[in-house]
């Protein structure tokens, strides 16, 4: 019995340290729309990827760049703005952050001669439904 309950403890406290740092169901697959075309981005696909985009394995704070391990993970645009004149002196618009992010791990990780998603061809990610 008291194995039992110390077991249970273990296991709580391991799944309370994990709950802060997973990503929510309803986000695993993002779908942003875009004049372009949407672009759907397999969210659990990209985390946990390892010797990608010049990182031992990607966490959530490789995207998530002001994310301590702790608390909950802000939306990039709580702080990059879709404004390009309305964007604050060095930070990137929201366009800007997503494009630097994405494709630019994407080139680097391809110009190590690995597979990754897309970076020049725009119509790879924002696809057109019809
Ligand atoms: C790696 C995937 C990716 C590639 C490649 C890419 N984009 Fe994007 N793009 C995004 C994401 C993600 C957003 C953010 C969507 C949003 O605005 O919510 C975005 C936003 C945009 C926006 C602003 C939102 C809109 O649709 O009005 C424009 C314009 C745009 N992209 C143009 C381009 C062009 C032009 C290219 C090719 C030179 C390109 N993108 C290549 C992922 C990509
Ligand atoms: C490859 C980049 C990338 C990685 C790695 C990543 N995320 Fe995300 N995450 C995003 C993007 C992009 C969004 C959409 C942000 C937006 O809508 O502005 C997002 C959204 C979220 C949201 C929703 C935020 C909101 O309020 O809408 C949560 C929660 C989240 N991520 C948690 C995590 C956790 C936890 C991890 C690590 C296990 C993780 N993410 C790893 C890119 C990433
Ligand atoms: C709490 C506010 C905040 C959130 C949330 C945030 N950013 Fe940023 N970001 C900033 C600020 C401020 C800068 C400019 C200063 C710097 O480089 O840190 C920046 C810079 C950047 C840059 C350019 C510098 C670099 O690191 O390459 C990129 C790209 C970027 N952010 C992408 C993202 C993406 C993608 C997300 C969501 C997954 C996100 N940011 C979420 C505040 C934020
Ligand atoms: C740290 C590097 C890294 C970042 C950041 C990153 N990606 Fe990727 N992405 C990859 C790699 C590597 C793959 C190939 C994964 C595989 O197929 O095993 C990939 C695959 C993809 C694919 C193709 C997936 C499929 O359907 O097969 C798309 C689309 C994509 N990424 C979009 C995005 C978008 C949008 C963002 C930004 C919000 C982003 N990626 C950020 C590394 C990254």
């Amino acid at each position: 019995m008291r194995i039992l309950v110390i077991f249970s403890i273990i296991l709580l406290s391991v799944s309370f340290t994990v709950a802060g740092s997973e990503i929510p169901a309803d986000k695993n697959i993002i779908v942003f729309p875009g004049k372009l075309g949407d672009v759907t981005f397999l969210h659990s696909l990209h985390s946990g990827l390892e010797n990608v985009g010049g990182v031992e394995k990607v966490e959530c704070s490789t995207c998530h760049h002001t994310y301590e391990g702790e608390g909950a993970v802000k939306a990039c645009g709580d702080c990059h703005v879709r404004s390009k004149k309305a964007a604050p002196a060095g930070t990137p618009d929201l366009k800007k952050a997503f494009h630097f992010r994405c494709r630019d791990c994407h080139k680097y990780t391809m110009e190590q001669g690995k597979h990754a998603g897309p970076d020049k061809k725009c119509k790879l990610c924002h696809i057109k439904n019809k």
